[in-house]
């Protein structure tokens, strides 16, 4: 029997050089896809997933992030006094129960590795699921959903992948397969960042996990890797042989919404995934062509 995944990380400490000078003041993770952020995407995915406790590891200049999912009173007074109800319903949708978030800092930038260990007193003895709010997926059903449902299955670490060029698998933590059942597969090892040429497959790690908590004691070594970070993907692969490990190749259409190409990208699916929106934006695309 596999114990329910309640909880997720979301690390949201990272500083977004990308996205500079918007992310000056702002943090990436409160870039919008059309009317939303990115962060409240994926903590819907999550909610989707049936996530009870939701624990950010955050940083310096990432208190927005704390404000959005919080209430807003002079906003939502103002709102009720004009009597915009829709609008009103748009922002109590974005809070959590009471106590529901947590709140952690990572102090330093050390790695994936190490801000998903800054979160470990909030997770104990649980699996717990990370989200990296940077990938988007669109899709039927929420990508965590998807994984949930499988990790019921197979148990242990699970991590979702996907097909990318080959030119593009060096920005990545990429997979070595082994048997696969349908979108399942085994892990038989992980590179973080390999050198071209180095890659054991075309199949990249997407930003969707779900560890064990003995994860957090690999992590306590402050084992450094790819970048002289330390690597969720590096201690995931020094579980194989303690505990399984699978992929899960998910249904959907991710986007990198870290890249500038990547998120006009996103903002383009989604709104053309609105109804509200799809025609206007269909007709100003083909103006462009
Ligand atoms: C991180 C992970 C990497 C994964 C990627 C997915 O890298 O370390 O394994 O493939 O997210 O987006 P980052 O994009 O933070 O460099």
């Amino acid at each position: 029997m596999t114990v329910p995944v309640r909880k997720a990380i979301f690390p949201v400490g990272g500083l977004g050089t990308r996205f500079l000078p918007a992310t000056k003041s702002m943090p990436k993770e409160m870039l919008p896809i059309v009317d939303k952020p990115l962060i409240q995407y994926a903590v819907e995915e999550a909610q989707e997933a049936g996530i009870e406790e939701f624990i950010f590891v955050t940083g310096r200049g990432k208190t927005a992030i704390e404000d959005h999912f919080d209430h807003a009173y002079e906003l939502q007074t103002m709102l009720d006094s004009r009597q915009q109800s829709e609008a009103l319903k748009v922002v109590k949708a974005t809070i959590p129960l009471p106590g529901q978030i947590a709140y952690t800092r990572q102090q330093e930038p050390l790695g994936l590795g190490h801000a998903v260990r800054c979160a470990r007193n909030f997770v104990g003895t649980e699996p717990v699921a990370v989200l990296l709010a940077d990938d988007l997926i669109l899709g039927e059903t929420g990508c965590l959903t998807q994984m949930i449902r499988a990790y019921h299955e197979v148990g242990g670490n699970m991590l979702a992948v996907m097909e990318v060029a080959p030119e593009e698998i060096s920005s990545y933590g990429v997979v070595d397969p082994g048997k696969q059942k349908g979108r399942i597969m085994e892990v038989r090892g992980l590179i973080e960042k390999p050198q071209t040429g180095q890659a054991p497959s075309n199949l990249a790690v997407i930003g969707r996990y779900i560890l064990q908590p003995k994860i957090f004691e690999d992590l306590g070594r402050f084992e450094r890797g790819a970048g002289g970070e330390i690597q969720l993907t590096d201690a995931m692969a020094r579980q194989l042989g303690l505990q399984p490990l699978n992929g899960y190749r998910f249904e959907g259409r991710r986007f990198d919404c870290g890249n500038k190409v990547g998120f006009l990208e996103a903002n383009i699916a989604f709104a053309l995934d609105r109804e509200d929106m799809r025609e206007p934006v269909a007709h100003i695309l083909r103006s462009f062509s």
